[in-house]
């Protein structure tokens, strides 16, 4: 593996909530290829404890900071900024939840208060999150701003609920600012499309062990692990890609391009 990929480059990581978590690996990988970068995640989950020893391996900080808040985002990218010395060339928003997936609601009898919960955590919080970086001028030019998406965002899967919404926001957003911060400072933005993760997010969708087991079925390489998702991130914040924009990047081992595989014919044909 190639060193120092992001040597001399500083960032905000979001999300590592314990040692299973997208963010989390991202954040070893980051540090391995020479990234400085600031922790933040909900206050409610500082509680766990988990993120600090993450904090101490990177030589960082952890800076609670609720996405929903503007001002959180924009007391966090202070104290980061002070931290790390300057502005920062890349920010990973690795945030999701859904109060109606939690609590078992189905589709048809949505908790709309809930909705708004799920689409402000999951979606809007990315919005702000580049906003707040917009009006503070907090990015560096060329800088790179990741997302992470499910392809439950352009398909049907049943037990995804209200976050189905949100991850179609959310790669929305993704074009707009895209759009918008690219005109403005070379900066790109782009949504990654993961692999069904075991991940405390992936594990609370209901049925998550069929999806995964069905995905990885499908899949010619099978699941994408999320070591390699974070690999992927590091590969997006680094110079290597600094001309991909406003893209939702497939991260599936080549599941949402594949329709049938000789197995599955072999398991549903009439002839036994
Ligand atoms: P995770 O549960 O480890 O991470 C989700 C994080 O969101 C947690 O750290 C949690 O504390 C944080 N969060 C929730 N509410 C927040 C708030 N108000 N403010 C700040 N942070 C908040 O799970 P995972 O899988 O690492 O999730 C990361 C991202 O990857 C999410 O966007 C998820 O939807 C996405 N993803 C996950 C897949 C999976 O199967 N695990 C598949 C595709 C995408």
């Amino acid at each position: 593996m190639s060193e120092n990929l992001l040597k001399g480059k500083r960032g905000i990581i979001t999300g590592a909530l314990d040692e299973n978590s997208i963010a989390w690996k991202t954040a070893l990988k980051a540090k391995e290829q020479g990234a400085k970068f600031v922790l933040t995640n909900a206050p409610i989950a500082m509680r766990m404890g988990a993120i600090q020893d993450l904090a101490k391996e990177c030589d960082t900080i952890v800076v609670p900071a609720d996405a929903t808040s503007v001002e959180d985002i924009e007391k966090l990218y202070a104290e980061a900024k002070e931290f790390l010395g300057g502005n920062f060339d890349f920010l990973l928003h690795s945030i999701g939840m859904s109060p109606n997936v939690r609590k078992g609601r189905e589709y048809g009898d949505l908790n709309y208060d809930w909705v708004q919960k799920s689409w402000d955590v999951s979606a809007l919080s990315f919005h702000k999150m580049m906003q707040v970086a917009e009006k503070q001028d907090v990015m560096n030019e060329w800088g790179s701003i990741i997302g992470l998406s499910y392809i439950a965002a352009q398909r049907v899967y049943p037990f995804y609920s209200d976050m189905a919404e949100a991850k179609a926001i959310l790669e929305s957003i993704a074009r707009s600012y895209g759009y918008r911060f690219g005109k403005l400072k070379n900066v790109r933005v782009n949504t990654i499309s993961q692999s069904p993760t075991k991940t405390t997010a992936g594990t609370g969708i209901g049925g998550f062990d069929a999806f995964y087991n069905y995905a990885e079925a499908l899949s010619p390489l099978g699941n994408a692990p999320s070591e390699a998702c974070a690999d992927y991130i590091i590969a997006m914040f680094s110079d290597l890609t600094r001309y991909v924009n406003m893209q939702n990047l497939f991260h599936d081992g080549g599941y949402s391009c594949t329709g049938i595989t000789e197995e599955i014919v072999e398991k549903f044909s009439d002839k036994k």
